[in-house]
């Protein structure tokens, strides 16, 4: 496993590239199965999640060419219904294919996730719909076993108990090959249910209300081939503001699109973080003081529990104190205890961290657990005074394509060396 090493300092300055988001290109991945024949995804992100959801698919049958970042995909010659624990463990959202294989194939065995470093995280809610659509479910020896009733899914009224990305996805994707009409309330309405649904359409799904709490599909036949462009990463955008902003930089940003950040950009302009438009791209900037500015975790158009990490790094330099609630997960703070090690003062009760600015982070051997707070840990990295260590970025690379080579090309002194190099100590 490698480990990043990152001389703190420099102000990041260039342009960075937006890659494909990852969290709209795994549904839509799935969502190929849908048809039983060849699709078309571009602008796929080059990252370990695209990896391991090709694995599956391929375990399935699936047979898959690349080129650049455009993947065709053959589902014609499926054979297998199943995901199983070794894939599925390493990255939750395998959970994704349920709907799609219980839709084409009537049948699915799903390996359950099993815990997860950012809390129990259930997948309750996309059994329920699933049972609402006529599914049998069973658990069998870690795996849920699903079976259509004879004739196929039935469309229902599903109402989610609480707003589950993931299950709006997974339900949608069954609904449209169901019987009559599917709808979803209190859906999830971020960008990355947007861009599936339309995923969806190029391949004949009718679907209404994407964006809503409210969406109704209406189950066909037969889908035809997908043809996709997977619209911009907002999470991975987001988190190079945030790297802009902590270095005092000036970046410019093309290929994102950041009227899905506009809850993050909202309390950047607070903290007095500039970001404008400039032609096709975005430019971040900051140099004054550094504000504090509390931010509460809510489902979009809320701010993103993805971002809040990153946004504590950010806060650790402010001027004051800032309180961050996180509200969707209950176990999402694994970066505090690094962030203090590097000189961060932050007191955390309950859901709510207290985060008091301090004058300068320093480098240390730090570590996480999950994929936001590794790279929060990156970003007090730029910040802070010596050499900092980030180890296990097996994290790092399932979310963020290529991130030692983008920030290099900010200016940043980071490079990736194998784990059991020298450590940070005897530097
Ligand atoms: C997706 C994103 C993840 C993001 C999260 C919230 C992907 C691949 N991942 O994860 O990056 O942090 O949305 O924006 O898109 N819940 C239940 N029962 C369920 C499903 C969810 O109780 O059946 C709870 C979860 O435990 C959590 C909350 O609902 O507390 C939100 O989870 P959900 O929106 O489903 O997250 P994911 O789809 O797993």
């Amino acid at each position: 496993m490698d480990k990043l090493l990152i001389e703190g300092g420099p102000a990041l300055k260039g342009t960075v590239r937006i890659s494909g988001a990852k969290n709209a290109a795994l549904p839509i991945l799935f969502g190929a199965l849908l048809h039983a024949g060849s699709s078309e995804i571009r602008n796929l992100p080059d990252l370990e999640d695209i990896n391991t959801t090709r694995l599956l698919l391929k375990n399935m049958g699936v047979e898959m060419a690349s080129e650049g970042t455009t993947l065709s995909l053959d589902a014609s010659m499926m054979n297998s219904a199943k995901a199983p624990y070794e894939l599925v463990r390493r990255m939750r959202a395998s959970v994704l294919c349920l709907g799609p294989l219980l839709a084409r194939n009537g049948f699915a065995r799903v390996s359950l996730p099993g815990g997860c470093a950012i809390g129990a995280r259930p997948i309750d809610q996309h059994l329920r719909g699933l049972e609402a659509m006529g599914a049998e479910i069973t658990l069998d020896k870690g795996y849920v076993r699903a079976e259509a009733p004879e004739g196929g899914l039935q469309g229902a009224r599903v109402v989610f108990d609480v707003v589950t990305v993931g299950g709006t996805e997974n339900l949608m994707m069954a609904a449209t090959l169901a019987n009559g009409t599917t709808v979803l309330e209190n859906a999830a309405r971020e960008p990355e249910i947007v861009d599936l649904a339309r995923a969806l359409r190029s391949m004949g799904a009718e679907i209404r209300g994407e964006g809503t709490s409210l969406i109704t599909i209406e189950g066909k036949h037969r889908l035809g081939p997908m043809s996709h462009h997977v619209l911009p990463d907002r999470i991975e955008a987001g988190t190079y503001i945030a790297a802009a902003a902590i270095t005092r930089g000036d970046v410019l940003m093309e290929g994102a699109e950041l009227e899905h950040l506009d809850s993050l950009i909202g309390k950047l302009g607070r903290a007095g973080v500039e970001v404008r438009r400039e032609g096709d791209a975005f430019r971040i900037r900051h140099h004054g003081e550094l504000h504090p500015v509390d931010v509460e975790t809510q489902p979009y158009p809320g701010f993103p529990t993805d971002l809040q990490a990153q946004y504590m790094s950010l806060m650790t330099l402010a001027q004051g104190s800032a309180a961050i609630t996180e509200t969707i997960f209950e176990n999402r703070f694994m970066h505090v205890p690094e962030l203090a090690r590097m000189g961060a003062d932050i007191t955390v009760k309950g859901r709510t961290a207290f985060v008091r600015g301090v004058d300068q982070l320093h480098g240390a051997s730090v570590m996480a657990t999950d994929l936001r707070a590794s790279v929060a840990l990156v970003l007090a990295g730029l910040a802070a005074d010596g050499m900092t260590e980030v180890r296990r970025i097996y994290h790092l690379d399932r979310g963020y394509e290529h991130i030692e080579k983008k920030l290099a090309a900010l200016g940043a002194n980071v490079r990736r060396v194998p784990q059991d190099e020298v450590g940070v100590d005897s530097l």
